[in-house]
């Protein structure tokens, strides 16, 4: 699992394009005052000590053990707990924002109307969610291996349709050339609860 954690703290945090939009949404989060955010999925938890040193108060949860334990070894000043995106262990609109970060990217078509209900319960009103994923230009998601286990590839309009669904509003979308062999548009959409 170390192999599988290294993977993603060496990387992402180097894309000039996620990292833009993390600067971004920090910022407005920083902007409504509510400065407590979640990384959920945060994998080795590179995410939320970018999070953090942009002036949030940012923890991270991840339904594995074995991440949960890096990222806390790996970010000892930060709190990582194990936990699901399906049943967060937050009370209703605590937070300021929520970060997905290529952490919904697994979750089957279906469920994902439950998991976004989950991020607005927990989002105060004007509190953002930012999501990145996967893109595709086809009308429909595509399942594809994605190391470990299966994943999924979305649209940005039909993903924007499900975050309204949830009751957020999309008001950015930045999608760009691939970062992966794979040749998936990288898409990151940012949303806001009303
Ligand atoms: C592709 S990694 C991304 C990790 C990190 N967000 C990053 O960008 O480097 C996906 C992460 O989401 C976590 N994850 C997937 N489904 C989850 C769920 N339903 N609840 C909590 N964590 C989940 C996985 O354990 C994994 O650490």
């Amino acid at each position: 699992m170390d192999l599988y954690a290294s993977m993603f703290s060496s990387q992402l945090e180097t894309r000039p394009f996620a990292r833009n939009m993390i600067g971004t949404f920090a910022e407005l989060v920083r902007g409504t005052g509510n400065l407590r955010v979640a990384d959920v999925g945060c994998g080795p938890g590179h995410l939320t000590a970018m999070l953090h040193d942009l002036g949030l108060d940012a923890f991270g949860l991840d339904l594995s053990p074995a991440m949960v334990d890096h990222a806390r070894r790996a970010h000892p000043v930060l709190r990582f707990d194990e936990a699901r995106m399906e049943a967060l262990p937050v009370e209703d609109a605590a937070l300021g924002g929520v970060l997905a970060h290529y952490s919904m990217i697994h979750t089957p078509p279906g469920e994902l109307p439950a998991l976004l209900a989950e991020q607005v319960r927990v989002l105060a009103p004007g509190g953002l969610l930012l999501v990145s994923l996967f893109g595709t230009e086809g009308p429909e998601p595509v399942r594809f291996d994605h190391k470990v286990t299966p994943a999924y590839s979305w649209p940005a309009d039909r993903f924007a349709e499900l975050l309204a669904g949830a009751g957020l509003v999309t008001f950015a979308r930045l999608l760009h050339d691939p970062a992966t062999e794979r040749g998936f548009l990288d898409t990151h959409l940012l949303a806001r609860r009303p």
